[in-house]
């Protein structure tokens, strides 16, 4: 069992900003979020019940869903498998909200102009109502939650610890909330349980809007940017890309459940359904990175080896549910 509260010493620099004029689309951004609020208790049909076994999970969301191991199981293996397999990509989902929480009221202080400190203030507020409704669903309808993962951590600690405010955009708006942009389509693409697509429906809303704020608020900032600067920009985000591609798979789950480890591994890493899963993870990511300029020579093979750059063309703004909504595996 994980300590209840972790305490990590940063180093962010703190601005005031006492110029208060308006600051373009920032602006724009700050009166959608306010118009766009709602409410984690009202707005949701709390009321409907949830099997979390039941078939409104698809099984091809397991990512052991068509192997040998997955034929071996009996019909009511396979639905623990699947219960379990859910509750750990929603408790992924919400451990991330926290993450997005922290990194958010980092932003309301570390943001160089006004407008964008306003802006990263809604936002802090949206990531509070992201964990109250994935914890309340994990709570009261899964009955089941997971640990966060290493390696969703370990991205997590670096984005909040770094003390420049460039990396906090970078690292949080443009590849963890990407990521979760797309991981949020891929479920309500997949899942027909009504509660949990109408409650990432609302997510997805917001986490839109968050992205765009990343990107705003970068335009131009790596175009002007020293050699050395670049590069370390170009470092995290390969090694941010890795980690997020091949690294995210749920391992604990397969210990947990008495089930092969390396044998689930290595099928999570083959599955064609999987792996279209992962690469479309990117879908959000590639294209912003093309908008910031950060598409350069010395990202762009690692970003090929993935298999993601195909996304480079894709419009960074599309509707994130129509764009998976095309890309979308059949099942
Ligand atoms: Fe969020
Ligand atoms: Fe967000």
């Amino acid at each position: 069992m994980c300590q209840s509260v972790e305490t990590l010493r940063t180093s962010l620099d703190l601005t005031y900003v006492w110029d208060y004029r308006e600051d373009g689309g920032v602006r724009e951004l700050y009166a959608r979020a306010k118009g766009a609020q709602w409410d984690g208790v009202r707005d949701l049909p709390w009321e409907l019940s949830v099997d979390p076994e039941g078939d409104a999970f698809p099984d091809m969301s397991v990512p052991i869903w068509g192997s040998e191991l997955w034929d071996r199981l009996s019909v009511k293996e396979r639905r623990h498998v699947k219960h379990e397999a859910t509750a750990w990509t929603i408790s992924q989902f919400l451990h991330g909200e926290q993450g997005a929480l922290l990194a958010a009221s980092q932003l309301v202080e570390a943001a160089g102009t006004m407008d964008a400190k306003m802006y990263a203030a809604t936002q802090a507020v949206d990531e509070a109502r992201h964990v109250e409704v994935y914890e309340r669903y994990l709570r009261e309808k899964m009955q089941r939650s997971w640990p966060v993962a290493d390696p969703l951590k370990s991205l997590l600690d670096q984005v909040l610890v770094d003390r420049r405010w460039d990396m906090k955009y970078l690292g949080m708006q443009i590849m963890v909330e990407g990521l979760a942009l797309a991981a949020f389509g891929l479920m309500r693409a997949t899942t027909e349980e009504p509660l949990l697509r109408a409650l990432t429906t609302l997510v997805m809303r917001d986490e839109a809007r968050h992205v765009a704020f990343g990107a705003i608020s970068l335009r131009d900032v790596y175009r002007d940017m020293s050699e050395g600067e670049l590069r370390e920009r170009e470092d995290f985000v390969v090694e941010a890309s890795r980690l997020m591609r091949d690294r995210f798979l749920g391992t604990e789950v397969w210990a947990s459940l008495g089930l092969p480890v390396a044998e689930c591994t290595k099928y999570t890493l083959q599955s064609p359904v999987m792996s279209q899963f992962r690469v479309l993870l990117f879908s959000r990511i590639v294209p912003n990175l093309k908008r910031l300029g950060l598409l350069t020579p010395r990202v762009r093979p690692s970003l090929e080896t993935i298999g993601v750059l195909e996304f480079e063309h894709l419009d960074p703004d599309a509707d994130p549910g129509e764009l998976l909504g095309a890309l979308a595996p059949a099942a």
